[in-house]
Order: structure tokens, then sequence, then C-alpha cells
């Protein structure tokens, strides 16, 4: 039936030009203008003299009219009481019915009913409203804000990436860095926590104050016991004088602690304090100090694994599990590639300013490689293509890591166009894609590519002199 959270907005509908218009010619007839919706039904207000009147006739007969909104006239008379009829048009938006413009005797001052109008007179006024119904349906269609998915992101902050896990990863971050929450960012090696941490920082409230970094496996415990909390003087030799740790120079800010899978119990235990009462007491110190920090770990350790194993403080793992962010290695976004390479090219031509490019095959080696390293890796690498390429214009893949040309397809893998909706286009696109992809993860070996795609052998090697693949290794 009606369309329950899109009701008309009839306080700026009754300013259309028509329906003022409308209004005059009913009330010349002593007829009165009205609306009927999913909120109920009501007189236009400058159809009587600008007051708005309830609709006299409630329950069974507002029933009797929205049952007949479905019926396909643009126009009808329908008997809302044995007593009175009126004139219905209902206002249609996309297929579904809205509401519905009415003109009938119901205000008290209305002089006539409907039966006193000829035929003719009902008509005009009848083709009227139905007119006056469809200028509602389009101003409602024009003013209504439709729910619109949300416009793909290049990036974030400093993260760059557009494939579909790094829009959901923007997406967390809005939320999570608008809160206060304790985030535990998990990922491979060089998948971007910290910066991840630093774009949950830069966008909070506390983005103008301390961003605190340490990384919890570069000490050994009594060194990072002192880092994170401070000494007092004399606490340990060398213990010079007193020394604020990071959580007091992080105090209003952001402290992010890396590498947390590595602290030893003992520190758990102290950090889990600050977590929970925000204080803490200096090495060598009886006072106890308060600050207000909100901390960011990452790991790139399966802490519920270590709470398993008994090596991880599940207290401690619940409290920075608040919020859980997984970053995804770039093998499962090997889209957003191309986007990183331009990225690292261009840093590069700041310090150098030689327009570089890749050669396309450069590029499809870099994208269809597995990346264990993640964007680090794929950052090491551009800088390390710029400095062999020494003044050519474009880089080619023969200057890549050995082991990046042994892992990768040097194949240019056509995207189907945007324009081209063929189907068989699309299969054959597909069909080639996922050949390279198999040759790739098997080293070119045609058997095991063959069985991994449940194909004959024989039948691979058709189809890949039919799409020419048989470099596709080299
Ligand atoms: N999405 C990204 N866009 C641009 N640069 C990125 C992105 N992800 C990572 N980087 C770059 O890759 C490098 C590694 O990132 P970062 O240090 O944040 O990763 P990490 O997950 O903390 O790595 P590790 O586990 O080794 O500490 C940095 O130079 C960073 O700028
Ligand atoms: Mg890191």
């Amino acid at each position: 039936m009606f369309h329950p959270t899109s009701a008309i907005d009839w306080d700026r509908v009754v300013d259309l030009e028509l329906l003022r218009h409308l209004s005059a010619v009913a009330r010349r007839r002593g007829l009165t203008l009205g609306w009927l919706d999913a909120a109920g039904a009501s007189s236009l207000p400058h159809a009587n003299q600008g007051e708005a009147e309830t609709c006299p006739f409630g329950g069974n007969c507002e029933a009797r009219v929205l049952s007949s909104l479905h019926d396909p006239g643009e126009w009808q008379v329908i008997e809302v009481h044995p007593a009175m009829r009126e004139l219905v048009a209902p206002v249609r938006v996309g297929g579904a019915v809205m509401g519905a413009l009415l003109a009938g005797a119901f205000a008290a001052d209305d002089t006539s009913d409907l039966p006193t109008l000829g035929e003719g007179e009902i008509a005009i006024l009848g083709d009227l409203l139905a007119l006056a119904a469809r200028e509602v349906a389009s101003h409602v269609r024009t003013t209504t804000p439709t729910v619109i998915a949300p416009a793909e992101r290049q990036g974030y902050d400093a993260i760059i990436g557009r494939s579909p896990p790094m829009q959901a990863l923007y997406a967390t971050l809005d939320r999570v860095a608008r809160s206060e929450a304790t985030v535990l960012i998990q990922g491979e090696n060089g998948t971007g926590k910290e910066l991840v941490a630093r774009a949950i920082h830069n966008g909070s409230d506390r983005g103008a104050r301390a961003f605190v970094v340490t990384n919890c496996s570069a000490f050994n415990d009594n060194l990072l016991d002192s880092e994170l909390f401070g000494h007092k003087r004399g606490a340990f030799t060398g213990a010079v004088a007193d020394k604020p740790g990071l959580f007091e120079i992080a105090d209003r800010g952001t402290f992010f602690l890396d590498e947390i899978g590595d602290m030893s119990p003992t520190l758990q235990v102290k950090v889990l304090r600050v977590l929970q009462e925000g204080t803490f007491t200096r090495v060598g110190d009886t006072e106890t100090r308060k600050v207000d920090v909100r901390i960011i770990a990452a790991t790139n350790r399966d802490l519920r694994a270590m709470v398993a194993q008994g090596t991880y403080r599940e207290d401690l793992y619940y409290r920075i599990h608040v919020i859980n962010l997984v970053l995804p290695p770039l093998r499962e976004r090997s889209s957003d590639v191309p986007v990183l390479v331009e990225h690292f090219l261009e840093r590069q031509r700041r310090g150098a300013p030689r327009a570089r490019e890749l050669s396309p095959t450069c590029i499809a080696r870099l994208t269809s490689y597995p990346w264990p390293g993640n964007v680090r890796e794929l950052e090491n690498e551009i800088e390390r293509l710029v400095v062999l390429s020494g003044d050519e214009g474009e880089i080619g893949d023969e200057l890549l890591s050995p082991r990046i040309r042994q892992l990768s397809s040097g194949v240019i893998v056509p995207q189907p166009a945007a324009d081209d909706r063929s189907l068989p286009a699309a299969l054959q696109s597909l069909e080639r894609r996922m050949i390279v992809e198999a040759l790739r993860r098997h080293q070119g070996n045609k058997t095991r590519a063959s069985a991994d795609l449940k194909v004959s052998r024989r039948n691979l090697i058709r189809l890949v002199q039919k799409y020419g693949l048989d470099d596709a290794r080299s």
C-alpha cells in the first residue's frame, strides 16, 4: 500500500501554483480540496481560507478511499459515505501510490455536493485533480532525498586504495574515528596498520593533540616499562633524572602501541590498568598518575590463539579488542596495485622530476604478483625500479626483482570494455583470466593448472593456444 517512510510534505505541496488554482476552481463550485496519505487525511489549508481542518470522515471512509486508490484510473468519484461522494486522484510515484488528492464537500462551509454538479463539470474537475496529482508526484520525486550509494573513495587520509575491501574499511574508519573506543588493528606485515592508526587519530577529536607511537617489540621488558611509564631518578642504573613515560606524553592524545602481542605478562598488567582506570606509576615511584589516552594497538600475531595458549592475558585482550579492524592483504585487493604504483611513482617523481612510467607489462606483473610483503614490499619495489631505470622514460618489466618476475604474469588481461555487455565476450574474458591465474599459481605447470581448473590437460592446452597464453609465465 503506502510507502511509510516517504510521506508527502503537504505543507510544501500546497504552494504549487496548480494547486492554488485548483483550490480556487473547487471553491467556486462549493467544494474543498483535500489530501490523504499514510499519515491520514486533511483539507489543504488555502482551500479553506487558510484554516486546516481535519477531514471529518475518519475510519471507514478513509479506508474506502484508500482501497480505491489502486484502481488504474487517473481519477474517480467514490462514495465515502451515503451522503457524501468525492473526487479522488491518486499520487503515484514510481509505481507506488503515495497518497491522493481529494475534492469534496467535506469542510464545514461547503455548500454543495458532487451530485449537484453536472457530469461535464465533474469531468473537468477530475481532469484538473489528476493533473495536480501528477504535479505533486513530480514534486515528491524531485524533493524526496533518495538513498544514494556513497561515492567510491580513492583513499582515506594517507591511505590509498579504491577496492571494495578498502571502501568497507573507510566506512568503518568514519565511525571508529568519531568514537573514543580502543581499537585493535590486525593485518599482515606492511598492510598499513600504522597508516590506519594515524588516520583514526587524525579523524578524531584528539586529532590536534599528540599521536605517540611505540613499538613494544623493540625493547626488552625493563626498557619498555620505563619507556611507557617513565621512571624516577635512581630507579635503576642510568636513571639519572626523573623521566616521564610515553603515556604521559600522549595525555589527551592517542597512543599507538605497535606489536602489542610482544609485551611481557608484567607489562600487560600495567597497560590493562591504564585502560581500566587511566592510572599508572613511573618505575621506582609510588605516586599514582592519571592520564586520558586513547589507545590504538596493532599486531600481526594471532592474539586470540595466544590467549588460548595462555601467553596473553584474556582481560587485556578483551579490553583492546573492543573494535577490531582486520586489514586486507594486498593480494586480496590486487585491483589497488595500479593506483598504489602511481602513488609511489608520483612520490619518486617529486624527488627526481623525470617523468617515469611503468610499461603495461610491468604493471601487469606487479598486479599479478601475490605480494607477501604487501604494500611495503610494493613501495620498496617501485623505489628500486626508479633507481635502476636511471633516465629511461618507460620502465620495463626486465628490471623487476627476480622473485617478482618468477611469480607473476606479464600477460595483460583485457578487461571487458564498459559498454561490452555481450555475455560471450564477458565469459571469454573470465575464462582467459582464470587460466592465466591458474598457470601463475602453478608456475606454468599445465597438469596441475588443469587439475585446479577441473578441465582436462588437453582442453587446457587448447584454451592456452586459443587465447595466445603460451608465454603466460615468461
Ligand atoms: N593503503 C596504503 N596506501 C598507501 N601507502 C600504504 C598503504 N598501506 C601501506 N602503505 C605504506 O606501506 C608502508 C607500510 O605501512 P605500515 O607501516 O602502516 O604497515 P604495517 O601494517 O604497520 O606494517 P608492519 O606490520 O610491518 O609494521 C608504509 O610506508 C605505508 O606508507
Ligand atoms: Mg607497523
